[in-house]
């Protein structure tokens, strides 16, 4: 009979590089190592990251056990991201996790990036936690969909992206303003002093719960291309908070409407964009507005790291949910 539960987790389904340990639902440690080398593309470059998580993976789990003060043979279990993301950056993990359970003789268990987004809120027995029912808004860079969350392991898309995600709409168009990849970040910093009325970009018209950001995107475009580079260096804050406000009005529009539909009112927001100032701003007003409960995740367990597929390991510990040596890695792993 095992009283505390460790487990090792391992995150490398993107750009990011990350271990963690956990002790039952309490993160000891949780080291994220963000590729840089991407930013000079402007996007992430898929053969890249596989060679950077090679690189990085043995240092980064080192890192984490001598800040856990774990040993490996405390662990009692090996959890490791099994999609959706980079095939390539998702093999290494996978056969990293597969090889540390074999040689530890300890059970593998395979996790789904975005359930794992999702159940960050558990991390820590934070003290704030959503009721089940509730619904999930994963907004990521890859990923924007709303999940009806019954219990820590029944998960059911109500609506998702018909193109691109909210956070590929600020990378991209932030892009288009010369900005960093990834840009998400930056332009809620710059829209923090600037005027989100300024400028109007356009929002919409999606059915049902499902979203779409590419229009908005070819809109920002043709705004942008229609004016030169001085406009858009002497606007940018303006521009960034015009453009930031329209992606968060479509997030929460479609969240009053899940609200209506489903009758929930308890919502987790997670996922890299789930960092917005902004959007952690209006959620607190949807309470007054909207009766809706929001729970939003610490935000160095907002975006991609491994305390996060810990936690959905150590749910899936508790129920004997393992996996095995022959299960592969999925690009597009659906719930
Ligand atoms: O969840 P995540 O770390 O990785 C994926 O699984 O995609 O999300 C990364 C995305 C990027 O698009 C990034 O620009 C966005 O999250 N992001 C933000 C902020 N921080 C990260 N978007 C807006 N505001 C932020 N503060
Ligand atoms: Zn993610």
């Amino acid at each position: 009979m095992i009283n505390d539960v460790y487990i090792l987790a391992i995150e490398t389904s993107c750009d990011d590089t990350s271990v963690a340990i956990l002790k039952n639902q309490k993160v000891l440690s949780n080291i994220v190592s963000s590729q840089k080398i991407h930013e000079i593309y402007g996007g992430v470059v898929p053969e890249l990251a596989s060679r950077e998580h090679d690189r990085l993976i043995i240092p980064v789990m080192k890192k984490a056990l001598k800040d856990s003060g774990i040993k490996l043979n405390d662990l009692n279990a090996v959890a490791y991201t099994r999609g959706p993301g980079l095939l390539g950056s998702l093999l290494v993990g996978t056969s990293f996790a597969k090889s540390l359970a074999l040689s530890l003789s300890i059970p593998l268990i395979e996790v789904n990036h975005m359930e794992a987004h999702i159940l960050s809120i558990f991390i820590d027995d934070n003290p704030k936690q959503p009721n089940f029912p509730f619904i999930a808004l994963t907004v990521s860079g890859g990923h924007t969909q709303l999940v009806l969350v019954k219990s820590v392991s029944d998960f059911i898309e109500i609506g998702s992206t018909l193109d691109d995600a909210a956070g590929e709409a600020f990378d991209k168009s932030g892009k288009i303003m010369g900005l960093n990849y990834p840009a998400g970040p930056k332009i809620d910093e710059l829209a923090s002093t600037g005027d989100f009325k300024r400028f109007k970009f356009s929002k919409p018209k999606v059915d049902g719960l499902n979203f779409s950001f590419s229009g908005l995107k070819t809109n920002f475009k043709n705004f942008i291309n229609k004016h030169d580079k001085d406009f858009v260096n002497n606007n940018l804050n303006d521009l960034c908070a015009s453009l930031q406000f329209t992606i968060i009005d479509i997030l929460l529009d479609k969240m009053t409407k899940a609200k209506d539909i489903h009758d929930i009112s308890d919502f987790v927001v997670c996922g890299g964009v789930s960092a917005n100032s902004f959007l952690r701003k209006e959620l607190n007003n949807l309470e007054i507005k909207a009766n809706i409960k929001t729970y939003v995740p610490k935000i160095n367990y907002s975006t991609d790291n491994a305390a996060m597929i810990g936690i959905n390991g150590y749910f899936k510990f508790k129920n004997s949910d393992f996996g095995s040596l022959s299960d592969y890695s999925i690009s597009k792993y659906n719930f």
